[in-house]
């Protein structure tokens, strides 16, 4: 076991906290999609409702809160959570009060009628632009609500902001969420203590934002399998004309040492051999399959080919894991969903562990209805790559440390 999930593991649960009478600030990632006013996907508050219930059932005094999109720091009628609070408050079973403020006086009168077992939902944290600063103020602020602080907020838990890291320091305790608990735990045993041989399944836009994880997961696996725009920059660096591909110029070089760095470890790192071409991204565009030979032709590549999917699926049928983020194609469109959906098809039928790291990744597996299928979906995108770079979390460091070491 890494430090990184050592250290995680080491940290109070909500089951260790009496929450009896207490208030308790329950930190959650709500950042759901809306759609005319209305959640469009309710997986992330789903996915809150144990530790909820759970300081229901114990008698607390609950305030709930979360971010929604990145205002920066002003109040945007469309990203406030008010548009969530009947989806919650259907989902819990229970009626919810939605408070316009997360700090202040309004806030602060909201808390002090609630009774035992009374669920309270804040105003978008991020109307404030000192949550993403992390000031030590506005983490007072919060902090002064509230006796307990639990944080349930994985999708977050790589962001130091006031809400995940500064109001830990202002608490008389917190504690971690059953949703990082078990996210901690799947990570641990799929992803740290792998059945070989694991293959990883890499996409998305840029190297630049991958580098840290191809690096660790060279280290951890027997097989990666690249897909998306970041294609472009490999196949640059292996002296490949890109035709109209977006490549990102300075980090060339820096594919090309993490393809050495797979050679001499003896990892097989793979990118696309040929793709589907298109001169538009829409539901309607006229679509051919060329080589990676021909990408010179003028035309934009949104999906791999193919011989590629032929190629990947060879290699994931010998992996005993796999662990996918970042899908292979603009999935999102029908001509260019094929490779992305032939994978996702692939491990709902495979006997491999599967693991699925957040992000567009999830949207590909709910949209195909694979969901159940798969062994670990993260609801983390960005927290999830960072354990995968074995980089700690700041809003799980943040809590109080258990004083016996067990799993959490
Ligand atoms: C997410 O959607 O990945 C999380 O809610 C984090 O959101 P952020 O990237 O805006 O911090």
């Amino acid at each position: 076991m890494n430090s990184v999930v050592w250290g995680a593991m080491n940290k109070l649960s909500i089951n260790d906290v009496d929450l009896n009478g207490k208030k308790v600030f329950i930190r959650v990632d709500f950042n759901v999609p809306l759609h005319h006013g209305e959640v469009a996907d309710v997986s992330r508050i789903k996915a809150a409702l144990p530790t909820i219930h759970r300081a229901i059932n114990s008698g607390a005094k609950i305030i709930v809160a979360s971010h929604l999109g990145s205002p920066n720091g002003e109040i945007k009628e469309e990203l406030s959570l008010s548009q969530v609070v009947g989806t919650f408050s259907s989902l819990l079973g229970k009626s919810v009060d939605f408070c316009e403020d997360c700090v202040g006086e309004k806030a602060n009168l909201a808390v002090a009628k609630l009774n035992e077992g009374d669920v309270l939902l804040l105003e978008n944290l991020r109307f404030h632009k000192e949550e993403t600063d992390n000031n030590k103020e506005f983490s007072k602020k919060l902090g002064s609500l509230c006796d307990i602080y639990i944080n349930d907020a994985f999708g977050v838990a790589h962001r130091a902001h006031a809400s995940t890291v500064g109001i830990a320091a202002f608490v008389e305790q917190s504690a971690c969420g059953y949703l990082i608990k078990r996210e901690i735990e799947c990570y641990s045993k799929f992803v740290n203590n792998p059945k070989r041989p694991m293959v990883a399944i890499l996409g998305g836009a840029k190297v630049s934002t991958k580098i840290g994880v191809i690096n660790s997961l060279i280290d951890k696996c027997e097989t990666i399998l690249i897909g998306g725009v970041m294609t472009f920059t490999f196949l640059r660096y292996m002296g490949f004309d890109t035709g109209q591909n977006r490549v990102e110029n300075s980090m060339v070089e820096k594919a090309g040492n993490l393809m050495k760095k797979a050679r001499d470890k003896g990892v097989a790192l793979h990118v696309p051999i040929d793709f589907i071409v298109a001169d538009e991204i829409t539901d309607y565009a006229k679509t051919n399959v060329v080589t990676r030979n021909e990408l010179g032709s003028g035309k934009i590549s949104p999906d791999i080919g193919p011989d590629t999917i032929t190629l990947y699926i060879t290699a994931l049928k010998e992996a005993k894991t796999v662990i996918w983020n970042g899908p292979m194609g603009v999935f999102e469109k029908k001509p260019f969903a094929n490779g992305t959906n032939s994978l996702v098809n692939f491990l709902a039928n495979s006997n491999a562990l599967t693991v699925i790291g957040g992000g567009d990744s999830v949207t590909a597996v709910n949209k195909l209805g694979a969901s159940d299928k798969m062994n670990y979906m993260s609801t983390g995108g960005g927290a999830f790559l960072k354990l995968t770079e074995d980089v700690e979390l700041p809003g799980i460091a943040a809590l109080t440390d258990s004083k016996t070491t067990r799993a959490i």
